[in-house]
């Protein structure tokens, strides 16, 4: 697993878009995963920056969340839906006939989430999924003791998580309790994962996704197997990470047009 430090959660978007953007160019009919939360934001904006500047061609890409709350309509701007459709299609300019969002509404959610699993494949898998991470470690909702080999299905929110969305709810409103959600075996699909994390409120879920042992109380943790996975941290993120000056030694030393 690569980790690299960044000064700020600016450099850090910048330092992602320009992966993914190289991932996503040499690829006919790209596909990317999208995840909603706070870490992302400034890498769509770094995206959309790329777009503007005629650097990345987002014509034929395809998206796909990586999960959504039950009973929230579509239409309410908390849901995951209407959060994809703000920050990342209408902000990087992708086509949203494009731009999938599992469903938390399907009169049959576990239909739904097979379909969802399907127009993964169908589309030909993810070519980059980008994370964030919880601070009780999850990454979509596959909160701690998850399976590594689960699929898109109905998740519990954990109390933390509840906690943490508690914020974009209003006094006494009740924050949705269930989701549908990637599994980690489908995150682990993707053929390149980067994960994003600023702030030392995620000091603690990097150090054991990164360092910890693989445990599925770590849900993040199972990231260590994949083939091609970078974690992207801010200083404060990194701050409880033992080998992290070893990071930095890698990152600066890196050989002359070493390409992910
Ligand atoms: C969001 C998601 C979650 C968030 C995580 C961190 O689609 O799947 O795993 O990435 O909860 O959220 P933020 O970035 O808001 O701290």
């Amino acid at each position: 697993m690569e980790v690299i430090i960044c000064k700020n959660a600016d450099e850090a978007g910048h330092r992602a878009a320009a992966r993914i953007a190289a991932i996503l160019s040499r690829r006919p009919d790209p596909v990317l995963g999208v995840a909603t939360g706070s870490s992302p934001l400034a890498t769509y904006s770094a995206l959309a920056e790329l777009v503007q500047a005629g650097s990345l061609d987002v014509s034929h890409v395809k998206a796909f969340a990586l999960d959504e709350y039950v009973g929230l309509p579509t239409s309410d701007e908390r849901s995951y839906a209407a959060t994809i459709r703000r920050d990342v299609t209408e902000q990087i300019g992708l086509d949203p006939a494009g731009v999938h969002v599992p469903d938390g509404l399907a009169g049959d959610i576990i239909a739904g989430c097979r379909a969802y699993e399907q127009a993964i494949k169908d589309a030909g898998g993810v070519d980059v999924q980008i994370l964030g991470i919880g601070g009780n470690g999850h990454i979509g909702f596959n909160e701690p003791s998850s399976s590594f080999a689960s699929r898109t299905r109905l998740k519990t929110l954990a109390p933390r998580t509840l906690h943490d969305n508690k914020r974009f709810f209003s006094e006494g409103e009740k924050v949705p309790t269930h989701c549908v959600t990637q599994g980690l075996g489908t995150i682990m699909d993707a053929r390149h994962v980067v994960l994003l994390a600023n702030g030392e409120t995620k000091a603690d879920a990097v150090a054991a996704a990164v360092e910890g042992p693989v445990s599925s109380m770590c849900p993040g943790s199972i990231l260590q197997h994949h083939e091609h996975a970078v974690v992207i941290v801010d200083e404060a993120a990194a701050a409880k990470l033992r080998l992290a000056d070893y990071y930095r030694y890698v990152w600066e030393n890196k050989p002359e047009g070493y390409q992910y």
